[in-house]
């Protein structure tokens, strides 16, 4: 950190609200820094050797890039984009999102949505099913509030209380029927069960509108061959059409039929029937996606997402960074080191010892590191702060403002 008072990060005044409201009940840290948690890692203007690690970066070209590409190939198939922010959490990405063209966004949990509401954003769709009393009501606050929010169903418990939270708030909440297309997570199993409740809905009244609905197969995004994803997609569609077909002749029009994600946008963009696509990763990137065989045509998506450690000891044999457990998410893996030659050995809470491969650099202490991470959402969601960076310096520092966001 250089030794004047930094300048201020380039946040906007609906985040600054958000920080401070979510954090009204705790006592200020002080005065001038009203959150209690750390400061940020660096300030605007900031050079990789005066980044605090470990330290989460954007590259603002890559991601640039990622999105250009993967909007230009949805918008220009007639389909709406609406991106996960599951994956960044980030209102100030998701801003730059909308700007290139997207519809509105999904979020995973109620939480999650009210930090975008806050943040002033107007069409969320929660790609979940919501259970319970309290979460409902706070969707329906939204809806009253003026957000147009949905939200996803698969039983008949969940549309009773998202109509009597709507009730309760007098405001109309958006559903969606989930179609289990193969993951095996959530959604009905056939059409009839899908009529159902779009009939409960419609019973429900104007607390309720049937938006359509929401197919979404996780695992086949990360098949590795491009065959296999089109033949997983291709399956998708036909069992889809079979539920529209249905609940259309029943006098349902699914004016939304919204799934898909990094791994296969292009292929609901293409097949037919899908509406929207709703792509997470593909601005910030992981290595588990990387290890997917691109689409024929399709140039890869490229690494904007990267963590920055510090090397803080070097024995003979390893080194030592500064990020451990706490700063990177392997449930897909260990993480990659971006400096060839160098191998990440291990993690434990907050180290990663690094092992030399035949011709690495010697490294000394001081040294900064870039490491690829094995799964993005998981890995930004244990950070504060994002920075966005061109090249070597930073541009901006934008809050991680739904980390933690789980209920
Ligand atoms: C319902 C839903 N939609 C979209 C996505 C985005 O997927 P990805 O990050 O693979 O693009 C996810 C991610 O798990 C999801 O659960």
């Amino acid at each position: 950190m250089p030794a004047t008072t930094p300048p201020a990060p380039t946040i906007t005044a609906t985040e600054t609200e958000t920080t401070a409201e979510t954090t009204a009940e705790a006592a200020p840290a002080s005065p001038s820094h009203p959150d209690p948690r750390p400061e940020c890692p660096a300030w605007p203007g900031a050079g990789l050797a005066d980044i605090d690690t470990p330290a989460l970066l954007l590259d603002l070209d890559l991601m640039r890039a990622n999105m250009a590409q993967v909007h230009d190939r949805i918008l220009g198939a007639g389909l709406a984009v609406r991106p996960h922010v599951k994956a960044h959490k980030c209102p100030a990405l998701a801003r730059l999102q909308l700007a290139a063209g997207a519809t509105g966004i999904c979020c995973q949990k109620a939480s999650e949505a009210e930090v975008f509401a806050r943040a002033g954003f107007k069409d969320i769709l929660v790609t979940n099913q919501l259970v319970g009393r309290r979460k409902l009501e706070r969707v329906a606050a939204m809806a009253a509030a003026g957000v147009r929010i949905g939200i996803c169903v698969d039983h008949a418990l969940q549309v009773a209380q998202a109509a009597q939270a709507a009730a309760s708030q007098a405001s109309t909440i958006e559903v969606l029927v989930e179609i289990d297309i193969g993951h095996g997570r959530c959604g009905v199993q056939d059409a009839a069960a899908a009529l159902e409740l779009a009939q409960a809905i419609r019973d429900a009244g104007p607390v309720l509108r049937f938006a359509g609905l929401h197919a979404f197969r996780g695992s086949a995004q990360h098949m590795r061959q491009p065959q296999q994803r089109r033949e997983a997609v291709q399956a998708a569609v036909a069992r889809l059409r079979e539920v529209v077909d249905t609940l259309q002749a029943a006098g349902f029009d699914c004016a939304t039929i919204t799934g898909g994600g990094t791994g296969t946008y292009a292929l609901e963009s293409t097949l037919g029937l899908y509406t929207e696509v709703q792509p997470g990763s593909y601005v910030l990137m992981d290595l588990d996606y990387a290890a997917n065989q691109g689409d024929p045509g399709e140039a890869p998506l490229r690494h904007a997402l990267s963590v920055l450690c510090t090397v803080i000891s070097v024995a003979p044999g390893h080194a030592v960074l500064d990020g451990g457990l706490k700063a990177f998410s392997v449930d897909q893996g260990l993480p990659r080191l971006a400096l060839p030659g160098w191998n990440v050995k291990g993690l434990s809470d907050e180290h990663a010892v690094i092992t030399p491969g035949p011709g690495a650099a010697p490294l000394a202490v001081g040294d900064k590191l870039r490491l690829l991470p094995g799964h993005c959402d998981p890995t930004v969601n244990l950070h504060d702060w994002l920075l966005a960076c061109r090249g070597d310096r930073v541009e901006a520092a934008w809050p991680v403002s739904a980390r933690g966001a789980l209920f």
